[in-house]
Protein backbone atom coordinates (compact mmCIF):
# COMPACT_ATOMS: atom_id res chain seq x y z
CA UNK A 1 0.00 0.00 0.00
CA UNK A 2 1.21 3.35 -1.14
CA UNK A 3 2.81 5.27 2.26
CA UNK A 4 0.55 8.42 0.81
CA UNK A 5 -2.21 6.04 1.65
CA UNK A 6 -0.64 5.01 5.10
CA UNK A 7 -0.52 8.13 6.28
CA UNK A 8 -4.22 9.74 6.79
CA UNK A 9 -5.00 5.44 7.60
CA UNK A 10 -2.40 5.83 10.17
CA UNK A 11 -3.22 9.43 11.59
CA UNK A 12 -6.63 7.80 12.12
CA UNK A 13 -5.82 4.92 14.23
CA UNK A 14 -3.44 6.74 15.92
CA UNK A 15 -5.96 9.38 16.45
CA UNK A 16 -8.44 6.24 17.51
CA UNK A 17 -5.70 4.20 19.44
CA UNK A 18 -5.42 4.03 22.80
CA UNK A 19 -3.22 6.24 24.61
CA UNK A 20 0.17 5.21 25.39
CA UNK A 21 0.55 3.05 21.64
CA UNK A 22 3.69 4.12 20.30
CA UNK A 23 3.53 4.71 16.72
CA UNK A 24 5.46 1.15 16.27
CA UNK A 25 2.97 -0.92 18.12
CA UNK A 26 0.30 1.42 15.79
CA UNK A 27 1.82 0.23 13.25
CA UNK A 28 1.89 -3.50 14.46
CA UNK A 29 -1.18 -3.04 15.07
CA UNK A 30 -2.08 -2.25 11.28
CA UNK A 31 0.09 -4.70 10.10
CA UNK A 32 -1.29 -7.14 12.03
CA UNK A 33 -4.71 -5.84 10.82
CA UNK A 34 -3.68 -5.71 7.38
CA UNK A 35 -1.97 -8.98 7.35
CA UNK A 36 -4.79 -10.54 9.69
CA UNK A 37 -7.18 -8.79 6.59
CA UNK A 38 -5.26 -10.50 4.17
CA UNK A 39 -5.00 -13.89 5.53
CA UNK A 40 -8.24 -14.04 5.20
CA UNK A 41 -8.74 -12.32 1.89
CA UNK A 42 -6.16 -14.22 -0.02
CA UNK A 43 -7.67 -17.52 0.65
CA UNK A 44 -11.46 -16.32 -0.45
CA UNK A 45 -9.44 -14.66 -3.28
CA UNK A 46 -8.01 -17.95 -4.04
CA UNK A 47 -11.44 -20.22 -3.57
CA UNK A 48 -12.68 -17.31 -5.70
CA UNK A 49 -10.28 -17.50 -8.29
CA UNK A 50 -10.45 -21.69 -8.53
CA UNK A 51 -14.21 -21.76 -8.70
CA UNK A 52 -14.37 -19.38 -11.61
CA UNK A 53 -11.09 -21.05 -13.31
CA UNK A 54 -13.27 -24.58 -12.34
CA UNK A 55 -16.44 -22.98 -13.79
CA UNK A 56 -14.22 -21.73 -16.95
CA UNK A 57 -13.13 -25.14 -17.21
CA UNK A 58 -16.43 -26.79 -17.30
CA UNK A 59 -17.72 -23.99 -19.38
CA UNK A 60 -14.73 -24.95 -21.99
CA UNK A 61 -15.52 -28.50 -21.54
CA UNK A 62 -19.24 -27.46 -22.55
CA UNK A 63 -18.32 -26.05 -25.40
CA UNK A 64 -15.84 -28.79 -26.32
CA UNK A 65 -18.81 -31.20 -26.29
CA UNK A 66 -20.77 -28.88 -27.84
CA UNK A 67 -17.80 -28.39 -30.54
CA UNK A 68 -17.61 -32.40 -31.26
CA UNK A 69 -21.37 -32.71 -31.17
CA UNK A 70 -21.47 -30.06 -34.02
CA UNK A 71 -18.29 -31.35 -35.71
CA UNK A 72 -20.31 -34.90 -35.32
CA UNK A 73 -24.06 -33.29 -36.68
CA UNK A 74 -21.51 -31.94 -39.34
CA UNK A 75 -20.30 -35.43 -40.21
CA UNK A 76 -23.57 -37.08 -39.82
CA UNK A 77 -25.01 -34.43 -42.27
CA UNK A 78 -22.08 -34.98 -44.45
CA UNK A 79 -23.03 -39.27 -44.12
CA UNK A 80 -26.71 -38.00 -44.75
CA UNK A 81 -25.97 -36.56 -48.39
CA UNK A 82 -24.25 -39.99 -48.84
CA UNK A 83 -27.56 -41.70 -47.37
CA UNK A 84 -29.40 -39.50 -49.65
CA UNK A 85 -27.04 -40.62 -52.93
CA UNK A 86 -27.41 -44.40 -51.64
CA UNK A 87 -31.35 -43.66 -51.50
CA UNK A 88 -31.38 -42.33 -54.57
CA UNK A 89 -29.63 -45.14 -55.57
CA UNK A 90 -31.64 -47.27 -54.02
CA UNK A 91 -34.99 -45.55 -55.27
CA UNK A 92 -33.55 -46.16 -58.52
CA UNK A 93 -32.67 -49.58 -57.97
CA UNK A 94 -36.59 -49.83 -56.60
CA UNK A 95 -37.81 -48.17 -59.62
CA UNK A 96 -35.82 -50.58 -61.89
CA UNK A 97 -36.53 -53.73 -60.10
CA UNK A 98 -40.55 -52.53 -60.28
CA UNK A 99 -40.10 -52.11 -63.82
CA UNK A 100 -37.99 -56.04 -63.99
CA UNK A 101 -40.91 -57.06 -61.97
CA UNK A 102 -43.78 -55.58 -64.33
CA UNK A 103 -41.82 -57.25 -67.20
CA UNK A 104 -41.54 -60.35 -65.23
CA UNK A 105 -44.97 -59.69 -64.29
CA UNK A 106 -45.90 -59.35 -68.18
CA UNK A 107 -43.66 -62.63 -68.88
CA UNK A 108 -46.10 -64.42 -66.27
CA UNK A 109 -49.26 -63.04 -68.17
CA UNK A 110 -47.39 -64.43 -71.49
CA UNK A 111 -46.33 -68.14 -69.66
CA UNK A 112 -49.70 -68.13 -68.21
CA UNK A 113 -51.78 -67.47 -71.64
CA UNK A 114 -49.01 -69.91 -72.85
CA UNK A 115 -49.83 -72.64 -70.74
CA UNK A 116 -53.52 -71.99 -71.33
CA UNK A 117 -52.80 -72.09 -74.94
CA UNK A 118 -50.86 -75.37 -74.30
CA UNK A 119 -53.75 -76.89 -71.92
CA UNK A 120 -55.99 -76.38 -74.81
CA UNK A 121 -54.02 -77.68 -77.66
CA UNK A 122 -53.38 -80.94 -74.61
CA UNK A 123 -57.21 -80.98 -74.79
CA UNK A 124 -58.04 -80.77 -78.38
CA UNK A 125 -55.20 -83.43 -78.82
CA UNK A 126 -56.86 -85.85 -76.52
CA UNK A 127 -60.36 -85.13 -78.20
CA UNK A 128 -58.68 -85.70 -81.94
CA UNK A 129 -57.21 -89.11 -80.05
CA UNK A 130 -60.61 -90.05 -78.95
CA UNK A 131 -62.30 -89.52 -82.54
CA UNK A 132 -59.31 -91.09 -84.18
CA UNK A 133 -60.07 -94.40 -81.97
CA UNK A 134 -63.71 -93.83 -82.63
CA UNK A 135 -63.13 -93.12 -86.25
CA UNK A 136 -60.40 -96.17 -86.13
CA UNK A 137 -63.30 -98.34 -84.22
CA UNK A 138 -65.60 -97.27 -87.10
CA UNK A 139 -63.57 -98.05 -89.82
CA UNK A 140 -62.85 -101.69 -88.77
CA UNK A 141 -66.14 -102.43 -87.63
CA UNK A 142 -67.18 -101.23 -91.42
CA UNK A 143 -64.37 -103.19 -93.01
CA UNK A 144 -65.07 -106.54 -91.11
CA UNK A 145 -68.56 -106.04 -92.53
CA UNK A 146 -67.19 -107.33 -96.01
CA UNK A 147 -70.04 -105.46 -97.81
CA UNK A 148 -72.14 -107.53 -96.46
CA UNK A 149 -75.31 -105.73 -95.91
CA UNK A 150 -78.37 -107.51 -96.08
CA UNK A 151 -77.02 -109.70 -93.41
CA UNK A 152 -76.89 -106.37 -90.92
CA UNK A 153 -79.71 -106.36 -88.41
CA UNK A 154 -82.53 -104.48 -89.30
CA UNK A 155 -83.65 -101.66 -87.08
CA UNK A 156 -87.48 -101.19 -85.44
CA UNK A 157 -86.81 -97.91 -87.40
CA UNK A 158 -86.88 -99.39 -90.43
CA UNK A 159 -90.07 -98.65 -92.89
CA UNK A 160 -92.02 -101.08 -92.62
CA UNK A 161 -93.04 -103.64 -95.59
CA UNK A 162 -96.70 -103.72 -96.44
CA UNK A 163 -98.26 -106.11 -97.79
CA UNK A 164 -100.36 -106.06 -100.79
CA UNK A 165 -104.21 -105.57 -99.96
CA UNK A 166 -106.97 -105.21 -101.67
CA UNK A 167 -107.98 -102.21 -99.30
CA UNK A 168 -104.34 -101.25 -99.00
CA UNK A 169 -101.48 -101.12 -101.26
CA UNK A 170 -102.34 -102.28 -105.02
CA UNK A 171 -99.25 -101.73 -106.99
CA UNK A 172 -96.75 -105.25 -107.01
CA UNK A 173 -93.32 -104.41 -107.43
CA UNK A 174 -91.30 -107.40 -108.99
CA UNK A 175 -87.50 -107.48 -108.80
CA UNK A 176 -86.47 -109.10 -112.46
CA UNK A 177 -83.22 -111.07 -110.80
CA UNK A 178 -80.43 -113.65 -111.38
CA UNK A 179 -76.62 -113.54 -110.06
CA UNK A 180 -75.81 -114.90 -113.52
CA UNK A 181 -74.96 -112.16 -115.73
CA UNK A 182 -76.25 -111.95 -119.70
CA UNK A 183 -79.36 -114.06 -119.01
CA UNK A 184 -81.77 -111.48 -120.08
CA UNK A 185 -82.85 -109.70 -117.05
CA UNK A 186 -83.11 -106.35 -118.59
CA UNK A 187 -84.41 -107.84 -121.94
CA UNK A 188 -87.22 -109.07 -119.35
CA UNK A 189 -87.70 -106.27 -118.03
CA UNK A 190 -88.10 -103.67 -120.89
CA UNK A 191 -90.59 -106.03 -122.90
CA UNK A 192 -92.43 -107.33 -120.04
CA UNK A 193 -92.68 -103.71 -119.30
CA UNK A 194 -94.16 -102.74 -122.80
CA UNK A 195 -96.09 -105.80 -122.69
CA UNK A 196 -98.04 -105.28 -119.83
CA UNK A 197 -98.55 -101.06 -120.64
CA UNK A 198 -99.77 -102.27 -124.03
CA UNK A 199 -102.01 -104.63 -121.69
CA UNK A 200 -103.23 -101.90 -120.12
CA UNK A 201 -100.73 -101.41 -116.76
CA UNK A 202 -99.67 -98.13 -115.81
CA UNK A 203 -95.86 -99.34 -115.60
CA UNK A 204 -92.65 -97.96 -113.92
CA UNK A 205 -89.67 -99.41 -114.57
CA UNK A 206 -86.42 -98.53 -112.33
CA UNK A 207 -82.94 -99.22 -114.17
CA UNK A 208 -80.75 -100.26 -110.83
CA UNK A 209 -78.04 -102.12 -112.82
CA UNK A 210 -74.81 -99.13 -112.99
CA UNK A 211 -74.64 -100.69 -116.52
CA UNK A 212 -77.59 -98.86 -117.33
CA UNK A 213 -78.18 -101.24 -120.03
CA UNK A 214 -82.24 -100.20 -119.86
CA UNK A 215 -81.85 -97.04 -119.60
CA UNK A 216 -79.94 -97.46 -123.03
CA UNK A 217 -82.43 -99.23 -124.29
CA UNK A 218 -85.07 -96.52 -124.18
CA UNK A 219 -82.63 -93.42 -124.05
CA UNK A 220 -80.16 -91.23 -126.37
CA UNK A 221 -76.84 -91.15 -124.94
CA UNK A 222 -77.61 -87.04 -124.93
CA UNK A 223 -80.83 -87.54 -123.17
CA UNK A 224 -78.73 -89.36 -120.55
CA UNK A 225 -76.56 -87.08 -120.10
CA UNK A 226 -79.28 -83.75 -119.44
CA UNK A 227 -80.50 -86.08 -117.01
CA UNK A 228 -76.81 -86.86 -115.31
CA UNK A 229 -76.16 -83.31 -115.48
CA UNK A 230 -79.59 -82.43 -114.04
CA UNK A 231 -79.60 -84.97 -111.14
CA UNK A 232 -82.69 -87.35 -112.24
CA UNK A 233 -81.04 -90.34 -112.11
CA UNK A 234 -82.15 -93.75 -109.42
CA UNK A 235 -78.86 -92.72 -108.05
CA UNK A 236 -79.65 -89.29 -107.33
CA UNK A 237 -82.75 -90.27 -106.17
CA UNK A 238 -81.34 -92.83 -103.59
CA UNK A 239 -78.38 -90.21 -102.43
CA UNK A 240 -80.83 -87.47 -101.58
CA UNK A 241 -83.28 -90.18 -99.83
CA UNK A 242 -80.58 -91.62 -97.76
CA UNK A 243 -79.54 -87.61 -96.97
CA UNK A 244 -83.38 -87.31 -95.85
CA UNK A 245 -83.98 -84.93 -98.59
CA UNK A 246 -87.29 -86.60 -99.42
CA UNK A 247 -86.95 -86.48 -103.48
CA UNK A 248 -90.24 -87.34 -105.28
CA UNK A 249 -89.56 -90.46 -107.59
CA UNK A 250 -92.35 -90.18 -109.76
CA UNK A 251 -92.26 -86.61 -110.32
CA UNK A 252 -88.90 -85.73 -110.62
CA UNK A 253 -86.92 -89.02 -111.84
CA UNK A 254 -89.57 -90.98 -113.87
CA UNK A 255 -89.12 -90.60 -117.51
CA UNK A 256 -91.88 -91.63 -120.05
CA UNK A 257 -90.25 -94.37 -122.51
CA UNK A 258 -93.42 -95.50 -124.67
CA UNK A 259 -95.44 -93.73 -126.80
CA UNK A 260 -99.60 -93.53 -126.02
CA UNK A 261 -99.03 -96.01 -122.80
CA UNK A 262 -98.06 -95.54 -119.04
CA UNK A 263 -94.82 -96.81 -118.97
CA UNK A 264 -92.33 -94.16 -117.32
CA UNK A 265 -88.48 -95.19 -116.87
CA UNK A 266 -86.77 -94.33 -114.12
CA UNK A 267 -83.01 -94.26 -115.30
CA UNK A 268 -79.55 -95.21 -114.40
CA UNK A 269 -75.50 -94.74 -115.50
CA UNK A 270 -72.61 -95.83 -114.57
CA UNK A 271 -72.77 -92.66 -111.70
CA UNK A 272 -74.78 -95.39 -109.83
CA UNK A 273 -71.88 -96.70 -108.77
CA UNK A 274 -70.52 -93.98 -106.55
CA UNK A 275 -74.06 -93.64 -105.42
CA UNK A 276 -73.98 -97.11 -104.24
CA UNK A 277 -70.44 -96.86 -103.04
CA UNK A 278 -71.22 -93.48 -101.09
CA UNK A 279 -74.49 -95.16 -99.79
CA UNK A 280 -72.47 -98.14 -97.96
CA UNK A 281 -69.39 -96.87 -96.90
CA UNK A 282 -71.40 -94.36 -95.10
CA UNK A 283 -73.80 -96.85 -93.72
CA UNK A 284 -70.86 -98.78 -92.06
CA UNK A 285 -69.41 -96.05 -91.27
CA UNK A 286 -72.80 -94.80 -89.31
CA UNK A 287 -72.15 -91.48 -91.03
CA UNK A 288 -76.09 -90.94 -92.14
CA UNK A 289 -79.37 -92.50 -89.47
CA UNK A 290 -81.52 -93.22 -92.44
CA UNK A 291 -80.63 -97.31 -93.15
CA UNK A 292 -79.55 -97.28 -97.25
CA UNK A 293 -81.32 -100.77 -97.93
CA UNK A 294 -84.91 -99.52 -97.49
CA UNK A 295 -85.32 -96.24 -99.32
CA UNK A 296 -86.97 -98.06 -102.48
CA UNK A 297 -89.04 -99.61 -100.05
CA UNK A 298 -90.18 -96.75 -98.08
CA UNK A 299 -90.98 -95.07 -101.69
CA UNK A 300 -92.52 -97.03 -103.43
CA UNK A 301 -94.98 -97.74 -100.65
CA UNK A 302 -95.99 -93.97 -101.24
CA UNK A 303 -99.29 -93.18 -102.41
CA UNK A 304 -97.91 -90.99 -104.90
CA UNK A 305 -96.44 -94.11 -106.48
CA UNK A 306 -99.32 -96.63 -105.86
CA UNK A 307 -101.84 -93.92 -107.29
CA UNK A 308 -99.80 -93.57 -110.56
CA UNK A 309 -98.50 -96.81 -111.34
CA UNK A 310 -100.51 -100.56 -111.52
CA UNK A 311 -96.92 -102.02 -111.23
CA UNK A 312 -93.56 -101.42 -110.77
CA UNK A 313 -90.36 -103.53 -112.75
CA UNK A 314 -87.40 -103.86 -111.30
CA UNK A 315 -84.20 -104.43 -113.27
CA UNK A 316 -81.77 -105.97 -110.75
CA UNK A 317 -77.79 -105.91 -111.50
CA UNK A 318 -76.24 -109.62 -111.39
CA UNK A 319 -74.49 -109.10 -108.03
CA UNK A 320 -75.78 -108.55 -104.61
CA UNK A 321 -75.30 -104.40 -104.33
CA UNK A 322 -76.83 -101.60 -102.40
CA UNK A 323 -79.19 -101.13 -105.00
CA UNK A 324 -80.11 -104.72 -105.50
CA UNK A 325 -80.85 -105.21 -101.81
CA UNK A 326 -83.23 -101.99 -102.10
CA UNK A 327 -84.99 -104.37 -104.46
CA UNK A 328 -85.38 -107.16 -102.70
CA UNK A 329 -85.84 -105.65 -99.57
CA UNK A 330 -89.30 -103.29 -101.44
CA UNK A 331 -90.64 -105.99 -103.73
CA UNK A 332 -93.31 -108.40 -103.53
CA UNK A 333 -92.41 -110.95 -106.06
CA UNK A 334 -88.90 -111.72 -107.34
CA UNK A 335 -88.83 -112.85 -111.25
CA UNK A 336 -85.88 -115.31 -112.25
CA UNK A 337 -84.74 -115.28 -116.02
CA UNK A 338 -82.96 -118.16 -117.05
CA UNK A 339 -80.49 -119.48 -119.98
CA UNK A 340 -81.35 -123.44 -120.08
CA UNK A 341 -77.93 -124.14 -120.02
CA UNK A 342 -76.68 -126.47 -117.30
CA UNK A 343 -74.32 -124.06 -116.27
CA UNK A 344 -76.74 -121.27 -115.38
CA UNK A 345 -79.68 -123.23 -113.92
CA UNK A 346 -77.15 -125.06 -111.73
CA UNK A 347 -76.12 -121.11 -110.60
CA UNK A 348 -79.60 -120.71 -109.88
CA UNK A 349 -79.29 -123.22 -106.36
CA UNK A 350 -76.79 -120.45 -105.31
CA UNK A 351 -79.65 -117.85 -105.99
CA UNK A 352 -82.13 -119.30 -104.17
CA UNK A 353 -80.10 -119.98 -100.85
CA UNK A 354 -79.51 -116.38 -101.33
CA UNK A 355 -82.62 -115.25 -101.87
CA UNK A 356 -83.96 -117.40 -98.74
CA UNK A 357 -81.31 -115.30 -96.68
CA UNK A 358 -83.25 -111.74 -98.09
CA UNK A 359 -86.41 -113.57 -97.16
CA UNK A 360 -85.22 -114.27 -93.68
CA UNK A 361 -83.36 -111.24 -92.89
CA UNK A 362 -84.95 -108.19 -94.73
CA UNK A 363 -88.24 -109.17 -97.00
CA UNK A 364 -90.60 -112.09 -95.18
CA UNK A 365 -93.32 -111.14 -97.37
CA UNK A 366 -90.76 -112.11 -101.04
CA UNK A 367 -92.00 -114.85 -102.83
CA UNK A 368 -90.49 -116.23 -105.93
CA UNK A 369 -92.84 -115.45 -108.88
CA UNK A 370 -91.15 -118.84 -111.30
CA UNK A 371 -88.11 -119.01 -113.24
CA UNK A 372 -88.66 -117.90 -117.37
CA UNK A 373 -86.51 -119.54 -119.72
CA UNK A 374 -84.46 -116.89 -121.98
CA UNK A 375 -82.69 -117.39 -124.94
CA UNK A 376 -83.76 -120.96 -125.64
CA UNK A 377 -81.89 -122.54 -128.95
CA UNK A 378 -85.22 -123.53 -130.85
CA UNK A 379 -88.46 -122.14 -131.50
CA UNK A 380 -89.80 -125.10 -129.04
CA UNK A 381 -87.31 -126.24 -126.05
CA UNK A 382 -85.28 -128.88 -126.75
CA UNK A 383 -85.19 -132.11 -124.93
CA UNK A 384 -82.17 -131.14 -123.29
CA UNK A 385 -84.13 -127.84 -122.12
CA UNK A 386 -87.04 -129.27 -121.20
CA UNK A 387 -85.49 -131.56 -118.66
CA UNK A 388 -82.77 -129.15 -117.43
CA UNK A 389 -85.58 -127.00 -116.77
CA UNK A 390 -88.11 -129.79 -115.06
CA UNK A 391 -84.84 -130.82 -113.31
CA UNK A 392 -84.84 -126.90 -111.85
CA UNK A 393 -88.55 -127.05 -111.34
CA UNK A 394 -88.12 -130.16 -109.24
CA UNK A 395 -85.36 -128.73 -107.54
CA UNK A 396 -87.29 -125.31 -106.67
CA UNK A 397 -90.33 -127.77 -105.45
CA UNK A 398 -87.65 -128.93 -102.15
CA UNK A 399 -86.95 -125.32 -101.37
CA UNK A 400 -88.62 -122.69 -99.35
CA UNK A 401 -89.53 -120.96 -102.66
CA UNK A 402 -91.39 -123.45 -104.22
CA UNK A 403 -91.40 -121.25 -107.30
CA UNK A 404 -92.41 -122.24 -111.01
CA UNK A 405 -90.88 -122.37 -114.19
CA UNK A 406 -93.36 -120.37 -116.49
CA UNK A 407 -94.79 -122.06 -119.70
CA UNK A 408 -93.61 -119.05 -121.92
CA UNK A 409 -90.23 -118.66 -122.81
CA UNK A 410 -87.90 -116.80 -125.45
CA UNK A 411 -85.88 -118.23 -127.64
CA UNK A 412 -82.62 -116.73 -129.20
CA UNK A 413 -83.24 -114.34 -131.49
CA UNK A 414 -81.69 -111.54 -133.70
CA UNK A 415 -84.48 -109.29 -133.47
CA UNK A 416 -84.01 -108.79 -129.84
CA UNK A 417 -80.22 -106.50 -130.90
CA UNK A 418 -82.23 -104.98 -133.58
CA UNK A 419 -84.87 -103.49 -131.12
CA UNK A 420 -82.34 -102.88 -128.87
CA UNK A 421 -80.23 -100.74 -131.93
CA UNK A 422 -83.62 -99.28 -132.01
CA UNK A 423 -83.94 -97.99 -128.52
CA UNK A 424 -87.01 -99.61 -128.09
CA UNK A 425 -89.10 -102.90 -126.66
CA UNK A 426 -90.50 -105.69 -129.13
CA UNK A 427 -94.11 -104.18 -130.26
CA UNK A 428 -96.81 -105.77 -132.01
CA UNK A 429 -95.12 -106.60 -135.17
CA UNK A 430 -92.35 -108.26 -134.10
CA UNK A 431 -92.14 -111.70 -134.08
CA UNK A 432 -90.96 -112.40 -130.50
CA UNK A 433 -94.03 -110.18 -129.10
CA UNK A 434 -96.04 -113.00 -128.99
CA UNK A 435 -93.72 -114.63 -126.27
CA UNK A 436 -93.42 -111.80 -123.81
CA UNK A 437 -97.10 -110.86 -124.12
CA UNK A 438 -97.48 -114.67 -122.70
CA UNK A 439 -95.06 -114.09 -119.75
CA UNK A 440 -97.29 -110.62 -118.77
CA UNK A 441 -100.50 -113.28 -118.76
CA UNK A 442 -98.40 -115.64 -116.79
CA UNK A 443 -97.17 -112.71 -114.86
CA UNK A 444 -100.46 -111.26 -114.36
CA UNK A 445 -101.82 -114.87 -113.48
CA UNK A 446 -99.23 -114.68 -110.35
CA UNK A 447 -100.89 -111.73 -109.19
CA UNK A 448 -103.73 -110.90 -106.68
CA UNK A 449 -106.58 -110.07 -108.75
CA UNK A 450 -107.07 -106.81 -107.07
CA UNK A 451 -103.91 -105.39 -108.19
CA UNK A 452 -105.28 -105.25 -112.15
CA UNK A 453 -105.89 -102.40 -113.18
CA UNK A 454 -109.61 -102.74 -114.18
CA UNK A 455 -109.88 -103.97 -110.49
CA UNK A 456 -109.06 -100.56 -109.37
CA UNK A 457 -111.19 -97.37 -108.96
CA UNK A 458 -109.50 -94.78 -111.41
CA UNK A 459 -109.63 -95.76 -115.13
CA UNK A 460 -106.36 -96.58 -116.62
CA UNK A 461 -104.59 -95.01 -119.07
CA UNK A 462 -102.76 -98.11 -121.41
CA UNK A 463 -104.37 -99.02 -124.16
CA UNK A 464 -105.12 -102.83 -124.39
CA UNK A 465 -103.64 -104.94 -127.17
N1 LIG B 1 -83.68 -113.97 -126.42
C1 LIG B 1 -82.58 -113.36 -126.79
N2 LIG B 1 -82.11 -113.53 -128.02
C2 LIG B 1 -81.00 -112.94 -128.41
N3 LIG B 1 -80.28 -112.14 -127.66
C3 LIG B 1 -80.70 -111.93 -126.42
C4 LIG B 1 -81.87 -112.53 -125.92
N4 LIG B 1 -82.03 -112.11 -124.63
C5 LIG B 1 -81.00 -111.31 -124.39
N5 LIG B 1 -80.20 -111.20 -125.42
C6 LIG B 1 -78.98 -110.43 -125.50
O1 LIG B 1 -78.12 -110.85 -124.48
C7 LIG B 1 -77.44 -109.77 -123.93
C8 LIG B 1 -77.66 -109.79 -122.44
O2 LIG B 1 -79.00 -109.62 -122.19
P1 LIG B 1 -79.51 -108.75 -121.01
O3 LIG B 1 -78.78 -107.48 -120.97
O4 LIG B 1 -80.96 -108.67 -121.02
O5 LIG B 1 -79.00 -109.67 -119.85
P2 LIG B 1 -78.85 -109.29 -118.33
O6 LIG B 1 -79.13 -110.49 -117.54
O7 LIG B 1 -79.61 -108.10 -118.03
O8 LIG B 1 -77.30 -108.98 -118.28
P3 LIG B 1 -76.56 -108.28 -117.09
O9 LIG B 1 -76.41 -109.31 -116.03
O10 LIG B 1 -75.26 -107.91 -117.69
O11 LIG B 1 -77.39 -107.16 -116.69
C9 LIG B 1 -78.00 -108.51 -124.54
O12 LIG B 1 -77.07 -108.01 -125.50
C10 LIG B 1 -79.22 -108.94 -125.27
O13 LIG B 1 -79.38 -108.33 -126.51
MG1 LIG C 1 -79.06 -106.21 -117.18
Amino acid sequence: MPAACLTPLLAQVTAHSPDGWTDKEVMVYLLSAVGGTLLVLVPVAWGLVNILTRKADRRAMRLEGENRALKRTIEELQDGEELTDAHKAVEHVKAELGQVRAQADGFQKVIEGLQGERDELRRERDEAQDRYEAEHRRIRKAVQKDGTTWTEKVLSTAPEFKPLEPDGRRTPVLSILNLKGGVGKTTVTANLGAALARRGWRVLLIDLDLQGSLTSLFLTDSVQDELHKRGRLAGDFLEASFDSEFPNLPDDFAVPVLPGVTCDLVPTTDEMAYAETNLTVRWFLKDAKRDPRFLLRKELQLKRVTNEYDIVLLDCPPLINISCVNALAASDYVLVPVMPSKQATDRVTILLQRLKEFHDNLNTDLKVMGFFANRTKESDLTNDERSRLAALRNKCKDTWAAAPCFEAFVRQSAEIRKTEDERRPLGPGDELYPAFLRLAEEVEKGLPTFCFPAARPTPTKGALV
